[in-house]
């Protein structure tokens, strides 16, 4: 089983709201939010105003993906402004394990996020702490960039490292997907399929969603 959560980094910010409905109306089970800060990643998006004014328009629930320094210092606040899933990246924090614990004991399911060049070996000691982990296929920072194609590979090894430890992280992935390359993800273990071009690209996201699930659930 998948869900796609759409990155409203690909969305009409001037019609936010009809964008989430517009999701919602395909199918997506997920609202994906890219926070960037200019310094962890080259790219500044949005932050919790916009976070807390898209809680009131959506049930969905919300996933926020961190990329910036210090994640510590704003996970809980996050949670706070509506997200129910809050993910901090490895490469980033320091104390990551009480960062994953605050964030559950703010009521969030906390997440690890994973650059395509660091090492899976580094979510080894953080991976029962994490409700999910979510497996960047290219470098974060933009939205329309092309997938890694050496993810297939790391997804698989993840999967294994996840199913060996009998944990029931779930993992998320992230950069590049769209319908031509879903099925394959999909069927390495992904569980979470986030997309932004995939579903926003077209300038019909409703389409953008379905489009998707069909590419993933096609008989091979
Ligand atoms: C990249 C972001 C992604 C991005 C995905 O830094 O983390 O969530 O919006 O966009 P696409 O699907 O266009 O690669
Ligand atoms: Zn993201």
């Amino acid at each position: 089983m998948f869900e796609i959560a759409p990155s409203i980094l690909s969305a009409d910010f001037t019609r936010l709201g009809e964008e989430i409905r517009a999701i919602e109306a395909g199918g997506a089970k997920i609202l994906h939010v890219d926070v960037m800060d200019g310094r962890f990643v080259p790219n500044i998006t949005i932050g919790l105003p916009v976070v807390k004014s898209i809680r009131k328009v959506t049930d969905l629930p919300i996933d926020c993906h961190l990329m910036i320094i210090e994640p510590s210092r704003y996970a809980v606040e996050f949670v706070e402004a509506g997200a129910n899933m809050v993910s901090v990246h490895v490469e980033i924090d320091p104390h990551l394990q009480r960062t994953l614990t605050v964030i559950r004991g703010a009521g969030g399911q906390a997440g690890v996020a994973i650059n395509p060049a660091t090492p899976l070996v580094s979510l080894e000691e953080a991976l029962p702490f994490a409700d999910f982990i979510l497996l960047m296929s290219v470098n974060p920072g933009f939205g329309g960039q092309k997938f890694i194609h050496t993810s297939i590979d790391k997804l698989r090894r993840l999967r294994q490292m996840i199913d060996d430890r009998g944990l029931e992280t779930r993992i998320e992935i992230d950069g590049g997907i769209d319908a031509s390359n879903i099925k394959q993800i999909t069927d390495a273990g992904a569980e979470i399929i986030v997309s932004g071009t995939g579903v926003f690209g077209k300038g019909n996201p409703t389409e953008g969603v379905r489009e998707l699930i069909e590419a993933a659930t096609v008989w091979a």
